[in-house]
């Protein structure tokens, strides 16, 4: 065993002590003995608390359930704060708001065949133990009441050999379930997982790429739109979360616009509740989303003002300066990479405000500076925690023309 002091977390939420490989489930400040198969807190930190779930021990999905919520807030405040600063940036980061327990709507578990039958969990941190977790404190508990069904689907599609992830998003009409990674389907094996399907009443079953089954389409409000998203689309994770970001994007795009461009815009999830009061253009990558984001706004029977969808590689053909003066106001919600020349040509436009989303302190901020060299200012950042107990911070920002 090695003595240590842990200096700081990782952007993994893992301590640093000098020496070391990083150290999960410790805070800044403890005295460790560590050894790679042993953790010792000799003097445990003030913001250490007893994890709410019995499951973290074993589970790997949660990273930050040793340490207070307090702590956590200030930690996830401080990891976008420090991105801001590697940049030179500074800016009013406000009180960061947290997904309550339960409330996550959408998660891929893993399910393996046991000698017995089947499990379904969260995979053990850096192991390939699987965990159940029937008393996980983060999942919607629509996801975990369908466990017996997930189990049931493992036991007819996983090998001896090897498990199926199993994708589920929480939708108006009952669970969109996507399995991944399961045997070759034959003709017997679609019937059985149709059959299934119809017996624990999912909405939909998708079976790798192959659509098995709909009962009733999975759809998602995005104000007063039904959206149906194609299956494993990207939704955000809790509703709470979906709802605090677009109040934050509504705020920064400001209350007199008369056309707003929503960039990497999904199916809709800003688009829509945006355009009861302003016309949208939405530019999004992936055409079955643009398709779902056509349908939802069709589906609105004429209630909300116009908005068209795009599709277009928005990394490799962003919208340029010329195309961008039109609007009013540009949202940009990016993946993890950020959207480097997207930001260049904003950057030299003349768009009035941006709402930017991010799920990536560190591109956030790369990609922030070159909108302020380029003359806006950052006005404020609303972090937001819809993965709560995980390492991951997202947050909404107001950048204007200075
Ligand atoms: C973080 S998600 C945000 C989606 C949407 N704004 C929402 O809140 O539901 C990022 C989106 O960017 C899209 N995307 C990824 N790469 C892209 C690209 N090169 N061009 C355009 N869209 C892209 C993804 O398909 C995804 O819908």
């Amino acid at each position: 065993m090695t003595d240590a002091v842990i200096e700081r977390l990782n952007l993994r939420g893992e301590g640093v002590a000098e020496g070391l490989p990083p150290i999960p489930r410790v805070l800044p400040g403890e005295e460790v003995s560590v050894s790679p198969e042993r953790l010792q807190i000799l003097t445990p930190s003030e913001h250490r608390v007893s994890p709410p779930c019995r499951h973290y021990k074993a589970c790997g999905a949660c990273a930050m359930q040793h340490a207070s919520d307090s702590f956590v807030a200030d930690w996830k405040t401080s990891v976008i704060a420090q991105g801001l600063s590697a940049q030179g940036l500074t800016t009013r980061i406000r009180p960061i708001l947290t997904s309550p327990p339960a409330s996550r709507r959408r998660a891929t578990l893993h399910g393996r065949r046991t000698k017995k039958g089947a499990m379904v969990g969260f995979m053990a941190r850096a192991s390939d133990v699987l965990v159940e977790v029937p008393d996980c404190q983060v999942l919607h508990p629509a996801i975990l009441a369908a466990t017996p069904a997930l189990e049931a689907f493992t036991r007819l599609t996983a090998t001896r050999t090897a498990g199926v992830d199993l994708a589920v998003t929480v939708s108006e009409a009952g669970l969109d379930l996507c399995i991944t990674g399961g045997r070759a389907a034959d003709r017997g094996l679609l019937a059985e997982l149709a059959q299934l399907a119809g017996q624990h009443g999912l909405a939909r079953l998708t079976y790798g790429d192959e659509p098995i089954a709909t009962r009733e389409p999975p759809a998602q409000r995005f104000g007063p739109a039904r959206v149906v998203p194609p299956p494993g689309a990207f939704l955000q994770a809790t509703a709470h979360g979906e709802a605090t970001l677009l109040a934050a994007v509504q705020e920064a795009i400001g209350p007199e616009q008369s056309l707003v461009a929503d960039l990497f815009a999904g199916c809709g999830t800003f688009s829509l509740p945006l355009a009861r009061d302003v016309e949208v253009e939405a530019y999004e990558g992936d055409a079955a989303l643009t398709a779902a984001l056509d349908a939802g706004w069709r589906s609105t029977g004429g209630t909300l003002r116009r908005t068209t969808a795009h599709t277009r590689d928005l990394f490799r053909q962003p919208l340029l300066p010329d195309e961008l003066a039109r609007y009013g106001a540009v949202v940009i919600d990016p993946p993890r990479a950020g959207a480097e020349a997207q930001h260049r040509a904003l950057a030299t436009s003349s768009v009035p405000r941006i709402a930017a989303v991010s799920c990536n302190p560190v591109t956030f901020a790369r990609d922030a500076r070159i909108l302020t060299e380029g003359g806006y200012r950052l006005d404020w950042v609303q972090p937001v925690d819809q993965f709560r107990w995980s390492s991951h911070v997202e947050l909404a920002a107001q950048f204007t023309q200075a």
